[in-house]
């Protein structure tokens, strides 16, 4: 097994695809990366594409050329893909006047004509986002796994999360009396509550710490470190390479560095290239703050200012309540 040095001052982050190279930083055009890359060289695939909404860094185009063009750069990561790796295509909807477009339907048959197998959709719900008017408010977004094969690699033990019943017990048959669950806690299911972004906590206790806190970077889309995470524990092994096609401002990138893979990524902003190559260095130094993987998600007790119904919305009963109340104290 390999044992690459963690947080190591003499790291590097090359420009260019280096086959012996740590951290690979493309500032550029996915396609012109890809052909760089040798077939069969990457582990784990792990990326958020652009969702064709018309973000900064996109132009929007019709749903169907987006999937068209997908359709190319997802053959070459097939090319570079490993036999045992996984990919993990992390998406939201598309939305055009008002009509929802569920991306990872619309992806999947992409990926299932390269005859990619489905290992899990996996569902990741946050607390937080836009307030919709004329729908549902969006809660989730999903990450389809896929891998090349049926021999792939699946490191349950190292993503296990604290059962809510450790203390359960087999009540019949040969190991009646003996613990049922694992010593090392049960699989993390299919459903992950996750912080949309990983400073959103410290909104509840210290309004307007968004601006200051070391997560947050001026991309509009960034995913919580703690995502990609899960994945390159439970789907690549130390050395292993991992590569984020879109890869914004390196989170994944960052979750790779974290246990000792591999990292490559490209980005077409030069600004984004940067704050990855920031925060890259941030981690080597020690001076990356990211929240802890599993870390339960909070729940408001009621205490905090912004959990209490405003003053203007009680009725009159339940203010003359809360005077009386307050008057005793
Ligand atoms: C949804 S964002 C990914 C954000 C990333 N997961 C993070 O946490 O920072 C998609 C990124 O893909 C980049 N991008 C779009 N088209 C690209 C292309 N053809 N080649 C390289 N990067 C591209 C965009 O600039 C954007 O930063």
């Amino acid at each position: 097994m390999l044992n690459l040095p963690l947080f190591s001052t003499t790291k590097k982050i090359e420009n260019h695809f280096l086959r012996g190279a740590e951290v690979v930083l493309y500032h550029g055009d996915i396609s012109r990366f890809l052909a760089t890359i040798p077939d069969h060289t990457v582990q784990l695939i792990i990326t958020s594409p652009p969702y064709n909404l018309g973000k900064e860094y996109e132009n929007r185009i019709s749903i169907e050329a987006y999937l068209e063009r997908q359709t190319q750069v997802i053959a070459q990561l097939y090319r570079v893909l490993k036999n045992e790796g996984s990919i993990c295509w992390q998406v939201g909807n598309f939305v055009d006047d008002g009509e929802v477009y569920p991306l990872d339907i619309l992806y999947y048959q992409i990926f299932k004509r390269l005859n990619l197998h489905l290992r899990n959709r996996i569902i990741w719900h946050f607390g937080h986002g836009l307030h919709a008017s004329k729908r549902f408010s969006g809660r989730y977004e999903t990450i389809l796994w896929f891998t090349k094969s049926d021999e792939y690699v699946f490191n349950l033990d190292s993503v296990r999360v604290p059962s809510k019943y450790p203390g359960k017990r087999h009540f019949k048959g040969p190991n009646k009396g003996k613990p049922s669950g694992n010593p090392n806690g049960k699989n993390p299911s299919d459903v992950w509550e996750v912080l949309l972004k990983d400073w959103e906590q410290e909104l509840w206790d210290i309004p307007n710490v968004k601006a200051n806190h070391p997560e947050k970077t001026i991309h509009p889309c960034q995913y919580p470190v703690e995502l990609a995470e899960r994945c390159v524990l439970a789907l690549t092994n130390e050395g292993d390479w991992v590569l984020d096609p879109y890869a914004g401002v390196g989170s994944s990138m960052i979750a790779a560095q974290m246990y000792n893979r591999r990292a490559m990524g490209s980005e077409k902003e030069s600004q984004y290239v940067e704050i990855a190559r920031e925060r890259i260095h941030s981690l080597w130094n020690g001076t990356l703050t990211t929240r802890p993987i599993g870390k339960p998600v909070f729940v408001p007790t009621g205490k905090e200012k912004v959990s209490q119904v405003p003053e203007e919305w009680r009725t009159t009963t339940e203010r003359r309540l809360l005077d009386r109340k307050s008057k005793y104290k």
